[in-house]
């Protein structure tokens, strides 16, 4: 059997980093396609054919994205034995904030009361968990930080265009967090893989409220504020993306993809999971889906099925795990975990 490479620790000077907690936080209300039949000219058989989604969650309207990233951020301080009181750094990844500003990380350290802690927001769309994950680890590996408490946390119900049946019926609200630290004992997150291409930006995007196109009467007659979506593109994009992501992150680690217990991929549409893992030459049995209960939660997306991989028991100490994302941007990514 090979022996994994450990490219992020193999300089001597830096520390390996584990994923010491996870927890994850959805809405209790449920969505259905049933319930989407009666909003948009729709069916449950065109959304569960073309996607694998059942029901989505949603948000209260006095629910931000802040208070989702916080319930989950409790759950996984709690997995990790931690408080607020011992987070150095939190950072969101989210492309819902509560505002333009503060960010939403800043909200979210005052709720949680991680009063020692900095915190800020990135953004990387679905793939936001895996680009956190990456910059939080360089903290911890660098000595800076011992405890970073990364949140993927979206409130995709906020920036859905209801009237659009193209995208209404793909998207759910969520949120779910890791806490990062140095287990001198674990090899924990062996390598990343991480990947951009700005000159498909259009194929995804949310065109106004930005400084491109600051809010007007006309940008919001023009319903600009909500995410519109080349379906077709995005799904072959992802496909080749996450597969390329995946494959340059196995290499680096010298590991098959039969040797990953657990394969987590960004949850958007059934069919491109299926696509990623036959390309892959994975099980069906290695991989974990929850796209049918929660749609697309995007950068909340791996982060929640993480934390209900975990709670299933389908991740043990000592497992390899691979997450691997895509979202807009383009953004792409993958991670190569030893559990
Ligand atoms: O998380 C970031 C990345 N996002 C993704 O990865 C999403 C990638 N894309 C997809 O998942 C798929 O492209 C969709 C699920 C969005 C669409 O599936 P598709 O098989 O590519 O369908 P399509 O775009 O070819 O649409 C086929 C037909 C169209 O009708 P016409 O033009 O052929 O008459 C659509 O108008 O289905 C129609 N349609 C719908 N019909 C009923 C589109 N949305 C709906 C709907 N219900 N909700």
């Amino acid at each position: 059997m090979p022996t994994p490479l450990h490219p992020r620790t193999s300089r001597p000077h830096l520390r390996s980093v584990s994923i010491t907690g996870v927890g994850s936080y959805v809405p209790a209300r449920v969505l259905t396609n049933a319930d989407l039949e009666k909003m948009v000219d729709t069916t449950d058989e065109w959304i569960t054919s073309r996607t694998g989604i059942r029901e989505r969650r949603m948000a209260a309207p006095d629910e931000a994205t802040s208070d989702l990233a916080v319930a989950a951020a409790r759950r996984a301080l709690t997995a990790a034995g931690l408080t607020a009181a011992d987070v150095d750094l939190i950072i969101v990844a989210t492309i819902t904030p509560d505002m333009m500003f503060p960010s939403t990380a800043c909200l979210v350290q005052q709720k949680l009361g991680a009063q020692r802690a900095a915190a800020f927001d990135i953004e990387a769309a679905c793939s936001g968990f895996v680009y956190a994950l990456d910059i939080g680890a360089h903290f911890v590996q660098s000595h800076t930080y011992n405890t970073v408490l990364v949140i993927g946390a979206e409130k995709m119900s906020s920036v859905v265009d209801w009237q659009d049946r193209n995208t209404c019926v793909l998207f759910g609200d969520g949120a779910g967090a890791a806490v990062l630290q140095n287990r001198p004992s674990a090899h924990g997150l062996l390598t990343t893989c991480l990947g951009s291409d700005g000159g498909k930006a259009s194929l995804l995007e949310l065109p106004a409220g930005g400084s491109a196109q600051p809010t007007s009467a006309v940008t919001v007659a023009s319903r600009l504020h909500y995410l519109r979506m080349d379906g077709k593109e995005t799904f072959k994009n992802a496909v080749n993306a996450m597969v390329g992501a995946a494959t340059v992150a196995l290499e680096k680690c010298g590991l098959t993809v039969d040797r990953i217990r657990c394969i987590i991929p960004h949850q958007a549409n059934l069919r491109i999971l299926s696509a990623v893992a036959e390309r892959l030459g994975a099980t069906e049995e290695q991989v974990f889906v929850n796209v049918d209960r929660y749609g697309n939660t995007s950068a909340a997306s791996v982060a929640i099925a993480l934390d209900e991989a975990v709670q299933q028991g389908r991740i043990q100490r000592g497992d390899l795990v691979l997450l691997v994302v895509f979202g807009a941007g383009l953004t792409w990514g993958a991670a190569v975990i030893e559990w």
